[in-house]
């Protein structure tokens, strides 16, 4: 999810936390590439991972808060930091199907103490869809699964407990920051796990989150392009797109104002769709109206949605994205183009916005990609997978 808005008050926070990912060492680069399987054997810890499930539009991640250990699943979530789950007692909660957490009932649940006038350290997050939390910051054993059989116990995690929040998707709790700011899970899991990330969404059914050793996507048909991070914008994972073709005609972002040599669109499992830049996203639309034969229906979420009448996916071209380096996402119909619930009409599923809206490379765009992001090399890398088949 893109962030409006941020304020967390960090006050005491950073002393044993490093948190850029320049800081990871040269020396873990050269064992990564020279010697990928002898350093999966030689991590003892075995890699962390975590269940995921599809909800609708978003990606959630199950992870235990608290003990005894409290299942909660909350929306994994690339582009924001924060970790985050409603708590009790509430002073405005959405309605949320699952049962809320509940602090008092784990004995490691501690509120963060800073120098505001109640001792309390308050945050704040506005998500780009309005939607927002706001609650104080507290350090919570957080465990996930790991490849070695035990439990990944990460003890005193900074978590936030969000006591006014709205409006979110009754099926979920929270959100699970995975950017690369200092609170978000994979920069809390600490030096042994230095920045890698994994996922393979499925458009229905159950799939996994993998970090360290394990996240790390290579093979055949395995296409990467540089990821930058830069502090102007911090937190987002920036990629760069060189073009979109649709069908043969290639559309490039020389040449307008959405070119850009160090990232021009942020890569976030939490926003659905993808979006592009006005002028850019027109010529992307243009090309789909000129091949598409059949008649423009209106756009139902009033987002100026490309919809068309149609009984069938078949009618629509197909959509590659070009990512510098040479890597070239040919989608699936199902990644560009969804079905609305009533039948009969077919949208493309991208959305066309203006600066200083970020682009965004969404996550039904990365349906049936094995995904993995790779914060000492820059490198985030796609493989193309059927994912619904990957971990079944
Ligand atoms: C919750 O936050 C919203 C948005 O900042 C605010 O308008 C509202 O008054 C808050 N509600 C409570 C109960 O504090």
């Amino acid at each position: 999810m893109i962030v409006l808005f941020l304020q967390i008050f960090t006050c005491f926070l950073f002393t044993t936390t490093t948190s850029s990912p320049h800081g990871f060492t040269i020396d873990l680069i050269h064992r990564r590439s020279n010697a990928y399987s002898s350093q999966v054997s030689d991590t003892q810890l075995g890699s962390p991972y975590a269940n995921t499930v599809f909800d609708s539009s978003m990606y959630l991640m199950k992870l235990q808060v608290g003990t005894p250990p409290y299942e909660i699943e909350a929306v994994l979530d690339t582009g924001s930091e924060l970790i985050w789950t409603q708590c009790l007692p509430c002073l405005h909660c959405y309605d949320q199907t699952a049962p809320i957490f509940d602090p008092s009932k784990s004995s490691t649940f501690k509120e963060k103490r800073c120098d505001t006038h109640d001792h309390s350290c308050p945050y704040e997050i506005v998500y780009n869809d309005k939607s927002y939390t706001k609650g104080t910051l507290a350090t919570e054993t957080v465990t996930i699964h790991s490849t070695s059989g035990e439990p990944f116990v990460m003890a005193e995690t900074i978590i936030g407990c969000g006591r006014n929040n709205s409006v979110f998707s009754p099926s979920f709790s929270g959100i699970v920051g995975l950017n690369w700011g200092s609170l978000s899970l994979i920069t809390q899991m600490g030096g042994a796990y230095p920045g890698l990330i994994s996922y393979c969404f499925a458009g229905k059914g159950t799939s996994k989150i993998n970090f360290g050793a394990n996240a790390i996507v290579a093979g055949d048909g395995v296409v990467s392009t540089t990821m930058f991070v830069t502090t102007a914008k911090p937190g987002f994972y920036y990629l760069n797109l060189d073009a979109v073709s649709v069908g043969d005609t290639r559309i490039e972002t020389l040449g307008t104002p959405f070119h850009a040599l160090k990232g021009n669109i942020v890569i976030d499992s939490g926003s659905t769709y993808t979006y592009l830049p006005g002028s850019f996203c027109n010529l992307v639309r243009e090309a789909v109206e000129y091949v598409v034969p059949a008649v423009r229906a209106a756009d139902p979420m009033d987002n100026d949605m490309l919809c068309y009448y149609s009984d069938t996916i078949d009618i629509f071209p197909v959509i590659t994205m070009h990512f510098s380096g040479g890597a070239d996402l040919v989608l699936d119909k199902y990644n560009m183009y969804f079905e609305l619930n009533r039948g009969g009409v077919f949208c493309l599923a991208i959305i066309c916005n203006n600066p200083p809206q970020e682009a965004i490379f969404g996550n039904r765009a990365q349906n049936n990609f094995l995904v993995g992001y790779d914060s000492s090399s820059l490198l985030v890398s796609f493989s193309p997978t059927d994912c619904s088949a990957l971990w079944n």
